[in-house]
């Protein structure tokens, strides 16, 4: 076990009110992409740049592009939570950890028996039609072709927080709440490059933070304890 290790399950040990908050990182060692990294999804070629794509005005103007991309990059079957989704549920259950707040769409920390996590940009396990209400699977939307369409006619959109588009107030109140009554706070797998996703970490008011990160993040952080080891490989000696 390196220095590093050692310490961070000292904080772990010792704390029996942990926060997380992560980003794309913590689901690359279940073999989703992340969006920033060289083989990130912001690398690949396309004919507009993803972060055009992922827009409510596109969404709007040209949605059969959006789908394609959607299904594409964003449906990824076949994925399992990695160690690092299996350890948060763990601390959750014997009630070390109080919230997870995720920039993450894929569910896997609910796959992995996560219960209390806040997901500020959505989940691509909801899909609403945007005249009735009614709800779709990831399922549903992986199967259907071109723009997918309700029984009632009309369009289905992702429960996806796109560009241009805000965040739901309660999940942000809820992880603001979360973060600033945290004693020990975990940033993991983030570039921490989107706002106000990014901004919640200020919140934190405790003297305990860690960040694990492969890469040195946008932002200067204050930070205890700095890891730059996959964060699955990273957690599974804890
Ligand atoms: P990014 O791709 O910007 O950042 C992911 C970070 O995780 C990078 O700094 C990587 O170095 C690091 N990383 C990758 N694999 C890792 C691993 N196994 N262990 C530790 N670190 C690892 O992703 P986010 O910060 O999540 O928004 O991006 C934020 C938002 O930008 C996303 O939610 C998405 C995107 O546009 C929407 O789609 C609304
Ligand atoms: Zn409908």
């Amino acid at each position: 076990m390196t220095k590093a290790i050692e310490a961070l399950k000292k904080l772990v040990d010792g704390s029996d009110n942990m926060v997380f908050f992560g980003g794309a990182g913590v689901s690359t060692e279940s073999g989703i992409p992340d969006f920033r990294s060289t083989n990130g999804l912001y690398h690949q070629e396309w004919k507009y740049p993803p972060e055009v794509i992922l827009s409510h005005t596109f969404y709007k103007s040209n949605p059969e592009e959006f789908f394609r991309f959607y299904r594409e990059k964003l449906l990824i079957t076949g994925v399992r939570p990695n160690a690092a989704h299996e350890k948060l549920a763990q601390w959750e259950r014997e009630g070390k950890l109080k919230a997870i707040v995720t920039q993450n769409i894929d569910g896997l920390h609910q796959a992995a028996g996560s219960s209390n996590v806040l997901e500020l940009h959505g989940s691509v396990h909801r899909n609403y039609c945007e005249k009735c209400g009614k709800f779709y699977s990831f399922e549903d939307i992986l199967h259907s072709e071109g723009v997918p369409h309700c029984t009632c006619g009309g369009q289905i959109k992702p429960d996806v927080v796109l560009y241009e588009e805000g965040l739901d107030q309660r999940i942000i109140t809820s992880a603001v709440n979360a973060i600033a009554n945290a004693d020990l706070l975990i940033i993991g797998g983030t570039s921490l490059n989107v706002y106000p996703a990014a901004g919640l970490i200020n919140y934190y008011r405790g003297n305990k933070l860690v960040l694990i990160n492969k890469s040195a993040v946008a932002r200067d952080l204050a930070a205890n304890l700095v890891i730059s080891d996959p964060i699955g490989e990273t957690f599974s000696q804890l």
